[in-house]
Order: C-alpha cells, then structure tokens, then sequence
C-alpha cells in the first residue's frame, strides 16, 4: 500500500522549500510589486478591520495576543504593533522577516518573530490567542484547510480569526488566464521593468515544459510551486464550514475583484476574472476555550524553530 502520510509530508516540504527559495529572491523587490501593500484604498480597508477587530477587545484590559501567519514583511504586523498589540509572526522565509525585524526596529516596536513552517509551529506549541491572521497567506500552504482547523483551535473565547486576500477558484479559467497575464505584464512595466522579458521568456518556455509527476503541473521556477493554490483558488466555503461548527459567527465574508494595478482592477470589477476573499470570524464568549496563555514578552525578538523547512 503506498504510504500517503510520507507522500503528504514529501510534498508538504517541498512546498514549503519553494516559498523559502522563492522569497530568497524575491522578498527585496516584495514591498514595491505587491500594490496592495501601497495602494491607499486596500491600505485603509486593514486599518479599518483591524480598529474593528481592536474593539473586540477593549474589554480585556491588556493588549490582545495576537499571531500572525506568514507575516512576511510586516504588512499587518507593523498595523497590529503600532495598535500596542503582543504580536508573534511565524514565517517561513529568513529573508522576509528579516526585513520586518529591520522596519519593526526602526519604528520601536518588538513582535516575536518566529522562523518557521507554521504548520510546524501549530503542530509543536500549544499556545492560545485572541487574534490569529492570515493575509495572502493561505495559498501557499500545502494542506490550508489543516492549518486553518487548528488555528481555531488555538483562539480564546471571544477570539478573531482573520484572513484576506486569498485567490478564489476562477469561474473561467482560461479568460482568467488571460487576464492574469495581462494584470501581471502591466504591473511590471510599471513597478519591476528589469523582469518584463524574462518574464515573457519564462511563460513562453513554460509552455515546452513536462509536468511534475507529483503535482501534475509545470514547475518552472519556485514560484510555481510556491503559490501552489494560486490558480485552483482557496475554498471560502470550506474555511466558513471550519468556523461555523468550532463555534465561530461569521461577522464578515466578501469575495471582491482584484488586480495589480488600478487600470486592471477596474476592468476586473467588471469582468471578475479573479477574485479574492476576506473572512472576519469571532469564537463565542462563552465557549470554553483552551487554557489562557502567556502573551509575547515585549523583549522576545526572534526565534528559530530548527532550520526551516
Ligand atoms: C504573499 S506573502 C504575504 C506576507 C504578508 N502576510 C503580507 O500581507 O504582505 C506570503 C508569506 O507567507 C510565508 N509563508 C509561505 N509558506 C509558509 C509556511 N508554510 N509557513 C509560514 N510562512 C509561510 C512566505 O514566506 C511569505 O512571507
């Protein structure tokens, strides 16, 4: 019989590998190509859910503990520090987290920063918290639907689970298709002109390249492998059903168009090619939730779980 846990746990790392080597190159130029880390509207709108989710929690009397899941460069970490909130970020990639280390100094701030797969940071702790975060996150996890059960495992009574903008399983694959490359072509004319024609080139020899027997698609660069949701999209529905029956009301779900520039956005708000999804969810009060855990110290800065992967 073949051994599928291995198998799983084979092509588990291999993911994971793909997201650190992919980040080794591309987490210098992350801050300027992502547009939603710097477009103004998509900026105010995780401001705005996290002063919502802030009000959540005035009641507590102390900052609210909060995790953030492959925190990256800080985009919601530095939001949530700023806020006085304890915060633990776990990521996978060295790099990218060492640049959040570098603007969480220069602004005073000290998260617990944690280098690690954070599936094996969910499979070797216990620790609970009020706020648990994923932003862009969850299509890169091999097996998302795991890591999202048992980090509601893992909120308080009262606690927040967040996630967004993760991609959503296109309704026509080929027009989106079509759309992505148009979307991606504009944005690196305008923000990363140097890889416009090795871009171009990496699609065409794409096209030539067998599959990879395990994944049964072409792996080219880390990337492909790294993103390996991106174009089968994250199931809203299945991470709904997840918090509903752990005791969680949903108090917001959106699905909305996307798009890496404002010209393709706008075109996308019309056609809605791809589209990504955003859930605020709150565990009940009442529920009796795990044991009450230490919040980060304020000292804590960073710390490795073995040598990820
Ligand atoms: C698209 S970036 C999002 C970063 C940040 N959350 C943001 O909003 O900009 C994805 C992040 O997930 C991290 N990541 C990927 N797989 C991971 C894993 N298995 N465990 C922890 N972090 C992971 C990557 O290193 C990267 O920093």
């Amino acid at each position: 019989m073949p051994d599928t846990t291995s198998n799983q746990s084979v092509a588990e790392t291999r993911v994971i590998e793909a997201n650190v080597a992919f980040y080794l190159q591309f987490a210098n130029k992350y801050d300027s190509y992502e547009t939603f880390l710097f477009n103004p509207a998509q900026q105010k709108s995780l401001e705005n859910d996290l002063d919502r989710i802030g009000s959540y929690f005035v009641s507590l009397e102390r900052p609210p503990s909060c995790l953030d899941c492959g925190g990256g460069t800080g985009n919601l970490t530095l939001k949530m520090c700023k806020r006085g909130w304890a915060v633990t970020v776990v990521d996978v990639s060295e790099k990218m987290i060492g640049l959040l280390q570098e603007k969480a100094k220069a602004h005073g701030y000290s998260p617990m920063i944690i280098h690690s797969p954070i599936e094996r940071y969910l499979k070797k702790t216990r620790q609970t918290y009020d706020l648990i975060t994923f932003s862009s996150v969850l299509h890169h996890l091999y097996s998302y639907l795991f890591v999202v059960e048992q980090s509601v495992q893992r909120l308080r009574p009262g606690g927040v689970f967040y996630s967004n903008y993760d991609p959503l399983a296109r309704r026509s694959p080929f027009w989106a298709r079509v759309f992505e490359s148009l979307d991606t072509t504009i944005a690196k004319v305008l923000f990363d002109r140097k890889d416009v024609l090795p871009g171009i080139g990496r699609r065409l020899r794409k096209l030539f390249s067998p599959s990879d027997t395990e994944f049964g698609r072409t792996l080219l660069t880390a990337g492909d492998l790294a993103e390996l949701h991106v174009a089968s999209g994250v199931d809203d529905r299945q991470i709904l059903q997840i918090l509903q029956t752990s005791g969680f009301s949903i108090v917001e779900h959106e699905r909305f168009p996307t798009g890496r520039t404002n010209f393709t956005r706008s075109l996308n708000n019309r056609f809605r090619l791809l589209e990504s999804f955003k859930i605020l969810a709150r565990r009940s009060q009442d529920q009796a939730g795990s044991s009450p855990a230490r919040a980060p110290s304020a000292n804590a800065s960073r710390i490795p779980m073995g040598n990820a992967p």
